[in-house]
């Protein structure tokens, strides 16, 4: 017998060129290099330039992908892209990549989920794998965060970046025969996906369409927030590696959101996982918000740390509030 399952056949990414130190930032608001590192880890971060908008950033990282693939634009028949800062309030971002990769056929949404947009958008991409209705997705995550940004707020300012990654999964069967264990087969295991809307004032846009007329900025409890990751987030990954029967001396490698260095080293301790499996880039991206974990993903996957057969582990949390996380044979 065989089962339907998506695997990543391809990742890539992109970051804006001008980065952006601490220093640069102390320049015009009261803050510092010190202040900055030792609480989030941040060295700097990626400024996306004026006139590049978040669609700039997708469809580089989706041509990195298509090529890690060897595949082009025509094998795709869906494009979900996760995003907080879309191009425009309609139509998606999506379909904005949709148009510059040229594609003529299948379909294109974005998905909002703030910083755990990407699991969201690999859970949707995975389960219309599963169902039949698509056969090759190109799932992104990209984000301009430094246009939502009160440049004025050092509370908030200083912890985001700009910048793209996007995978390409692919439905291919499995065996599922008893004498064969399917998680040792490459693939994403299960997704898990979480959000409790009571949560939504600790980490915000005072605006929008609909009730501002505006775009408004990032707004958040910073110290709220924190508390809620480091629960949530060890709690979704014990959800992860329960319902594919792993213990978490199985993980390989974990490719958290990239928040701040504290909530990673935290999850890391919960849950007895050595620093150098821990996929880290926030000292030289900050927080790209849904970009996070394929920028990360895509940079171990290049630099050879992650190999073929190795559990990998994706966790994220965010705005809503949300959360989620996705055990992936590589
Ligand atoms: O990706 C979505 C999820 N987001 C997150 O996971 C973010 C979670 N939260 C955090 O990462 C941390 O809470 C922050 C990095 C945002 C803040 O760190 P903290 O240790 O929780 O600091 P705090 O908010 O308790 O602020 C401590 C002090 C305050 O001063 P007082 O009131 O104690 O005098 C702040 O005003 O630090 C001050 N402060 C700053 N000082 C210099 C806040 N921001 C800055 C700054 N530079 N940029």
């Amino acid at each position: 017998m065989t089962l339907p399952r998506s695997y990543i056949a391809g990742c890539g990414s992109y970051l804006p060129e001008r980065r952006v130190s601490n220093e640069e930032l102390a320049q015009t608001i009261d803050t510092s290099d010190e202040w900055i590192v030792s609480r989030t880890g941040i060295k700097e971060r990626r400024i996306a330039a004026d006139g590049e908008l978040t669609s700039d950033l997708a469809y580089k990282a989706a041509i990195r992908a298509l090529e890690h693939a060897q595949m082009t634009a025509d094998d795709l028949d869906l494009v979900i892209l996760a995003t907080t800062t879309p191009d425009r309030t309609f139509p998606s971002t999506a379909t904005r990549v949709q148009a510059m990769l040229n594609m003529k056929s299948g379909a294109a949404f974005d998905v909002q989920a703030v910083c755990s947009g990407f699991i969201f958008a690999l859970s949707i991409a995975d389960n219309f794998i599963r169902a039949g209705q698509a056969e090759t997705v190109l799932v992104i995550g990209a984000e301009t965060f430094s246009r939502i940004l009160d440049w004025e707020d050092r509370t908030t300012c200083v912890l985001f970046g700009d910048g793209a990654g996007a995978v390409v999964l692919r439905k291919e069967h499995i065996e599922a025969d008893s004498d064969v264990d399917s998680r040792e087969q490459r693939g994403i295991l299960s997704t898990h996906i979480h959000s409790d809307g009571n949560y939504s004032n600790l980490l915000y846009v005072d605006g929008g369409p609909s009730s501002t007329q505006t775009t408004g900025h990032v707004r958040m409890i910073g110290r709220e927030v924190f508390r809620h990751a480091v629960v949530n987030l060890a709690w979704v990954v014990d959800e992860a590696l329960k319902a594919n029967n792993y213990q978490r001396s199985d993980i390989d490698w974990l490719v958290p959101h990239q928040a701040n260095k504290r909530i990673l080293d935290s999850t890391a301790r919960k849950l007895g996982i050595p620093e150098e499996k821990v996929v880290i880039t926030v000292d030289r991206h900050a927080n790209t918000s849904a970009a996070s974990i394929p920028l990360a993903l895509d940079e171990a996957v290049r630099d050879g740390r992650i190999k073929q057969g190795e559990l990998i582990l994706l966790e994220a949390m965010g705005g809503g509030l949300t959360w989620g996380a996705a055990l992936v044979r590589w």
